[in-house]
């Protein structure tokens, strides 16, 4: 089986954190988030896979290389401009070795979907296109997907003011070569807004797998947060993590004040350190980030060597790397 991994967006909601770092190489209980949909794709049986690159495309190649660290066989796709998630598809298909079905993942999603479920219906109901779909409290946010009761798609709405329905596209595909193939190159292209509307006018066979496992799109800033959190807490899967659920995580060399507490899946960086009696109750801290003696965080991103002040106290902001906050 191969896999298509789509991170060449420009992570625009997670500013200014993506202003250095694109979001699936952002850290995600301390390893870049794009690792844990890797070996997600490895353990469902997966040895090759194409990411689909674009904004800040070198910084991936040069974390994941050739790929053999993961047990995996990488090759980079890269876009010079954006083509658009359908263009991106299509400009990775070129770097496809074999004729099989071909899953494609959004970068951003945590998820513990089990990828050969999806394979197998995409099989059984020799389907063009079987997207994963779910149900979420705001659906005017995603895709919405209405299906017939069999499964087969009827509608998709890219972001639609009235969603006609809760259940979402969820980020996850099976594409036939066929359909691949069919998606017009060197252009921009989107799948949500252009190539599913098509194929579902066209009459073509568009499935899909209902399934409520863990997700998440770690898109926006509380999201981010939030996926950090339940990876360390142990309510988000993934294969790619070893320890058991905990209400911390503490990364190599860093360093924790006395008294200080760590709480509801808080992340401290590599060489990070937090002063004494500082509170941090589920945030993030980038390597090399400061807190200084008895702040109060909750909700906080602290970027790579940013700090904050002795007593500060911040709750659902942002910092990005290098940037300082001062108690008020
Ligand atoms: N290579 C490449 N080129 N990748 C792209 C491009 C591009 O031009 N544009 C976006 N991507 C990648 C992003 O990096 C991300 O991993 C993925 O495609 C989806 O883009 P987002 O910007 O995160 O889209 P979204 O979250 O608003 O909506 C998408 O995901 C939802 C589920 O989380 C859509 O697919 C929705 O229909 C869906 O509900
Ligand atoms: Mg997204």
């Amino acid at each position: 089986m191969e896999a298509v991994l789509l991170v060449g967006g420009q992570g625009t909601r997670l500013r200014p954190l993506t202003e250095t770092t694109p979001k699936p190489m952002l850290p995600l209980a301390g390893i870049p988030f794009v690792t844990h949909q890797l070996v997600r794709a490895r353990e469902a049986g997966a040895g090759h896979v194409v990411l689909a690159t674009s904004y800040k495309a070198q910084m991936f190649r040069d974390h994941f290389g050739d790929g053999e660290r993961l047990g995996l066989a990488l090759t980079y796709a890269v876009e010079d401009e954006p083509l658009g998630t359908g263009g991106a598809v299509r400009n990775a298909a070129n770097h496809l070795r074999g004729a099989g079905p071909v899953v494609i993942l959004n970068g951003d999603v945590l998820g513990g979907l089990d990828l050969g479920a999806l394979l197998d219906r995409h099989r059984r109901y020799d389907a063009d296109v079987t997207l994963h779909l779910r149900r979420v409290p705001d659906p005017a946010a995603y895709g919405v997907v209405t299906t017939g009761p069999d499964g087969a798609v009827r509608a998709f709405e890219e972001k639609t003011e009235r969603p006609p329905t809760d259940q979402v596209n969820a980020g996850t595909y099976v594409f036939s070569r066929a359909a691949l193939d069919e998606i017009p190159a060197g252009r921009v292209v989107s799948l949500e807004r252009e190539t599913f509307p098509a194929l579902i006018g066209a009459g073509r066979r568009v499935q899909s797998l209902h399934d409520e496992a863990y997700w998440l799109d770690i898109g926006t800033p509380a999201a981010y947060v939030r996926g950090n959190c339940d990876l360390v807490t142990g309510l988000a899967p993934s294969a790619a993590l070893h320890g058991g659920p905990a209400e911390c995580l503490v990364l190599d060399q860093a360093e924790v004040g006395e008294g200080a507490a760590l709480s509801g899946g808080t992340v401290v960086g590599r060489r990070a350190r937090v002063g004494p009696g500082a509170r941090v109750h589920r945030s993030v801290l980038f390597d090399d980030a400061r807190v200084g003696a008895g702040a109060r965080l909750s909700g906080v991103v602290v970027g790579r060597g940013a700090v904050v002040g002795p007593g500060a106290v911040l709750t659902d902001v942002m910092l990005g790397d290098g940037a300082g906050a001062a108690a008020r």
